[in-house]
């Protein structure tokens, strides 16, 4: 195979089973630890390294982890938490999970190292409750994490103290968000807050708090181990770093995760390591970071997936869950299909949102059902930018697969207005 890239998150994965605290420990697992917490250098130097690594959240905004772990104020009180997220219910995400299931204890060691950074001594591990799997699995390494010396009271008999509990979510979508997140922790309403204070100073119980997605913390022990300048090496492209796990679903020959050179462009992701388009599939369009992006259409096929290149094109690399639609695909259905979710998930708290996603879904529903009127357009249009006066990113999020299905295919959105109806459910009636 001419595609082979070194694996460093999935270097333990096994086709049929999680990866073992021993198996980990000998692809080099625990050494930064042992390295780091137990020859006592100095967290700030954890995070001078992984400053200078590059590494950007893996949760969906790309922000600098090691500027998040410097935001702590070192005058600040005790006890620091770090909360690992692992809520995961954006649609067509799924790269979490994976990781949890083929090396949870290189998360669990990453999250360790974080903590040491900021002299956190709690953290939360906060799951999807759908994933009760994943939770059980985290529950015994956690556990096996203890006896081995690596978590608890004076870590390998330094002054380092630092515990791990596994948090199920109440299961909606809005809990991932880090600010309702912590609420939902903490027994309260999910509902968002705005910075400031931001939770680094202030969150968990009036104390300072650090949110990371599971995947950013997983990359940490290997920053430590190899080097800020390796992990840049990893890349595909000049402006980033390290490895990114891509979930591919829809219309590819073999869809799953994939751990790739960050930056590796779109066409080789789907043509060589999906095994290309499903049988008799033509690419139409894929939204490439799960359902808050925008589609990217033929001509962005052979775009760097990266946050950097995305984000020159308007987009976002988001979760990079890309999903792929082709040509038999009605993508008004398919953001019908996506509003659904983002209305039933609205937390309720702000205008724009609880009464405009609603609006949005039944504006698109009239249109693929035949009730469709010129008009919608430009309403949908309006109802775009006016969800960017909403609260939290949730809303804005939502208007971003409308507002490209405008730009990109308003064509096929007019069919079925002046059609009234559906053209691809009339061909499948053919
Ligand atoms: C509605 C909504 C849901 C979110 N869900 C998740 C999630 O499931 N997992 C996650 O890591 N980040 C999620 N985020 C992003 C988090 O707010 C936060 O940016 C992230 O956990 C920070 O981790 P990182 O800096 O390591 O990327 C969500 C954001 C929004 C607006
Ligand atoms: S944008 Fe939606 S999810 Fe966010 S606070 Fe407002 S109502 Fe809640």
């Amino acid at each position: 195979m001419p595609f082979k890239y070194p694996l460093v998150l999935f270097q333990n994965r096994k086709p049929d089973r999680v990866a073992t605290l021993d198996e980990y420990r000998e692809s080099g697992g625990y050494e930064a630890l042992e390295k780091f917490i137990g020859g006592g250098i100095s967290p700030k130097e954890v995070i001078r390294l992984v400053t200078e690594s590059g590494l950007l959240g893996r949760g969906g905004a790309g922000f600098p982890a090691g500027m998040k772990w410097a935001a702590v104020p070192d005058s600040s009180p005790f006890p620091r938490y770090l909360v690992a997220n692992s809520d995961e219910m954006e649609p067509g995400t799924f790269k979490d999970r994976m990781l949890l299931h083929v090396d949870p204890h290189c998360v669990i060691e990453g999250m360790a190292l974080a903590a040491y950074s900021f002299s956190g001594s709690k953290a939360f591990f906060f799951v999807r409750p759908s994933y009760e799997s994943s939770a059980a699995i985290l529950e015994r390494e956690l556990e096996n994490a203890r006896k081995a010396g690596f978590l608890g009271n004076r870590i390998l008999g330094t002054d380092f103290s630092f515990d791990i509990v596994v948090h199920r979510s109440g299961g909606r979508y809005i809990c991932g968000e880090a600010s309702a997140l912590l609420n939902a922790i903490m027994g309260k309403r999910p509902n968002p807050v705005k910075p400031p204070p931001y939770p680094t100073e202030k969150g968990l119980w009036e104390k300072p708090t650090v949110v990371n997605n599971v995947e950013t913390l997983a990359n940490v022990p290997h920053i430590l181990r190899n080097g800020p300048e390796w992990f840049k090496s990893l890349s595909a492209t000049e402006h980033g770093a390290g490895t990114k796990i891509y979930g591919i679903s829809g219309r590819v020959s073999r869809p799953g995760a994939v751990e790739l050179p960050i930056g590796t462009r779109l066409s080789e992701i789907i043509d060589l390591h999906c095994g290309g388009m499903a049988s008799g599939s033509k690419f139409k369009a894929c939204l490439p970071g799960g359902a808050s992006t925008r589609f990217l259409t033929p001509e962005h096929y052979d775009i760097p997936m990266d946050f950097e290149d995305l984000k020159k094109i308007g987009n976002r690399l988001g979760t990079a869950a890309i999903m792929v639609f082709d040509q038999n695909t009605c993508l008004l259905g398919a953001t019908l299909n996506l509003m659904e979710f983002f209305a039933r998930e609205s937390c309720g708290w702000c205008t724009p949102c609880r009464e405009g996603l609603p609006y949005m879904r039944d504006l698109l529903w009239r249109i693929e059902n035949g009730e469709g009127k010129e008009e919608f357009i430009p309403n949908l249009r309006m109802l775009c930018k006016q969800v960017w006066n909403s609260y939290c990113a949730l809303a804005p999020g939502a208007a971003e697969p409308v507002i490209s299905l405008l730009d990109f295919f308003e064509d096929e959105v007019r069919q079925h207005i002046s059609e009234k109806g559906c053209p691809f459910h009339a061909k499948a009636d053919h």
